[in-house]
């Protein structure tokens, strides 16, 4: 039961009733209301995330040590939890509680927050069942800190038919088609895949959102069922609209990307990588350009910094 589950995550982090194990214990998880050893943590093979992808996600990352766009990311959880009907009975206080006391076990310098919700365990049939407490792991993993100049070294590309679901806005754990992508791509010598419709417009990359340069202005596909709506994205207009730059959202074709004068991907992960070829194409200079360079030093800008809150 929902309410169950709920004794387990506050006994999670009531001070002193889980001991750290070895301080500091960065390969850390947490299933269901425990921190464990990475190694140690299992799920139940009859788990509908397991069975089914039945499951949604959130990636999150520190900045400075703090968790970066909490509110962003748990809003995005909310719309993806509604989307397949699953309430976890979780309180965005508790679910932030447990977020930032899985990094603060972890340790790390920065750090990646998995975070994973599946429908929970049920003998194996479609529908889902009546009566399954929603599972809910968290797994921390070390990151780089952000660069303070976007990286040089440039992606290169493929694209590929967009083969996956209709409903890319719901970050479900159901990556299969990605992972054939990307796998396509190291195939063919490249570095990612970037999906293009049927209809022939570009949605994405595997695992990032994509944007273009064109005559100084920014287009990046609109919002809607063929993209995930990334955080990083958001993000990255906003700082393109603070630096002066205009922004469009709305489509572009596979000829458009290519003919574009730079080309980026953004992520939680990785925030800013600019593009270098497409296809085997170069992309205008065939190195990272003006206004990506600028996009990101204004997203770099107005990231949280400890030392500008304390001052
Ligand atoms: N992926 N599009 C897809 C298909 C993604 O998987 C992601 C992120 C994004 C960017 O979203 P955001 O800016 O909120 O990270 C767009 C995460 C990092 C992952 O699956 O690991």
């Amino acid at each position: 039961m929902p309410g169950v589950r709920n004794e387990k995550h506050r006994a999670a982090l009531t001070p002193g009733s889980q001991p750290l194990l070895c301080a500091p214990m960065p390969e850390i998880a947490y299933v269901n209301g425990e921190f464990r050893p990475l190694a140690e943590a299992t799920i139940n093979v009859e788990d509908r995330g397991f069975q089914f992808a039945d499951a949604v996600y959130e990636v999150l990352r520190t900045y400075d040590g703090e968790l970066f766009a909490v509110d962003e990311h748990l809003d995005r959880l909310d719309r993806s939890l509604a989307a397949i009907d699953l309430q976890t009975g979780l309180s965005r206080v508790q679910l932030t509680a447990v977020l930032q006391e899985i990094v603060r076990r972890g340790a790390f310098p920065e750090t990646m927050v998995y975070m994973q919700i599946s429908r929970g365990v049920a003998p194996r049939h479609r529908g889902p069942p009546a009566q399954a407490t929603p599972t809910v792991v968290i797994t921390v993993r070390p990151l780089p800190p952000a660069p303070a100049q976007v990286s040089d070294v440039g992606a290169t590309v493929i694209t590929v038919a967009d083969e996956r679901w209709a409903r890319c806005d719901i970050k479900c754990v159901g990556l299969l088609a990605n992972v054939m992508a990307y796998q396509a791509a190291k195939v063919a010598g490249a570095d990612d895949a970037v999906f293009v419709d049927a209809d022939g417009s570009v949605a994405e990359s595997t695992a990032g959102n994509i944007f273009i340069v064109r005559q100084g202005q920014i287009l990046t596909p609109p919002k809607g069922p063929r993209i995930l709506s990334g955080v990083t994205r958001d993000k990255m207009l906003a700082a393109a609209c603070g630096a002066g730059i205009v922004c469009r959202e709305e489509p572009f074709s596979q000829a458009e990307l290519l003919a574009a004068d730079e080309v980026f991907l953004t992520s939680t992960t990785v925030q800013v990588v600019p593009v270098i070829r497409v296809n085997g194409q170069s992309i205008g200079s065939g190195k990272c350009g003006p206004v990506t360079e600028r996009v990101y030093a204004e997203f770099y800008r107005r990231l949280p910094r400890r030392e500008r809150v304390r001052a």
